[in-house]
């Protein structure tokens, strides 16, 4: 794999498990960049300085400096001041907050701008980075030679939630799952700074009745075309 491939879509469409796979079949590096954005959101609320925007947004900005991400697929981490945050940045109450923390347009431009550092640094060490979030195919790189933008209905991107959350020994509540799903896509759609969208470039690819098998099965195929 060379060059770019950006991974977008709305949460529970299987993008980080077939971003984080595709990389490692094609000797590519792997970026979450939803993680980022979480750590950033665990540093506000560590702060306990959530409250006002300004606040939020000086201590998010300040919190670039301190983050770190391993983009090697078979063991990506995500390091807050040197500490593994991975399982804590997927809890609760850093997903309910971090949809707020993702529409300041300052704490945006912060991580832009590491993403893309991120991503030169892996192309130049192994050719080519599989990079999954919201904007990347719209923003972040909009010259990456192939763009998708995986979707799916509320309904199975919800389940998917849950059997992640069961996994990781975290309660799951299909309503509550559904509501928290709706609630961000709706957040991270209308925010006025890089509303989730597919590019008009992207090959939009609905994954509902598609195993991860599938996917990654036709990404490999769009990937080596
Ligand atoms: O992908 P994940 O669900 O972990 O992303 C968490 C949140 O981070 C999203 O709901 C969205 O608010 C934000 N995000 C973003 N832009 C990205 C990646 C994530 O705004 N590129």
């Amino acid at each position: 794999l060379h060059g770019v491939v950006a991974m977008d879509g709305p949460s529970g469409t299987g993008k980080s498990t077939v971003s984080r796979r595709l990389a490692a079949a094609c000797g590519a590096a792997y970026l979450d960049t939803g993680a980022m954005y979480r750590a950033l959101t665990l540093a506000v609320l560590r702060s306990g300085l959530e409250g006002t925007e300004s606040d939020t947004e000086k201590v998010a900005v300040a919190a670039v400096a301190d983050l770190e991400s391993v983009t090697d697929p078979s063991a990506p981490a995500i390091r807050l001041s040197g500490e593994d945050v991975e399982s804590e940045i997927r809890g609760a109450a850093v997903t309910s907050a971090v949809s707020a923390v993702s529409a300041i347009p300052a704490v945006r431009a912060a991580l832009v701008e590491r993403q893309r550092v991120l991503i030169d640094e892996a192309i130049t060490g192994c050719g080519g980075i599989v990079v999954e979030g919201r904007d990347i195919g719209s923003v972040v790189v909009p010259d990456a030679p192939l763009k998708v933008y995986l979707t799916a209905s509320e309904d199975v991107r919800a389940a998917r939630r849950e059997a992640q959350d069961r996994k990781a020994g975290r309660a799951a509540d299909h309503a509550a799952v559904l509501a928290d799903v709706r609630r961000r896509d709706e957040l991270d759609s209308t925010r006025k700074t890089s509303p989730l969208h597919a590019a008009p470039d992207a090959l939009v690819l609905d994954t509902d009745g598609l195993s991860v098998d599938d996917v990654l099965t036709e990404l490999l195929r769009l990937v080596t075309d």
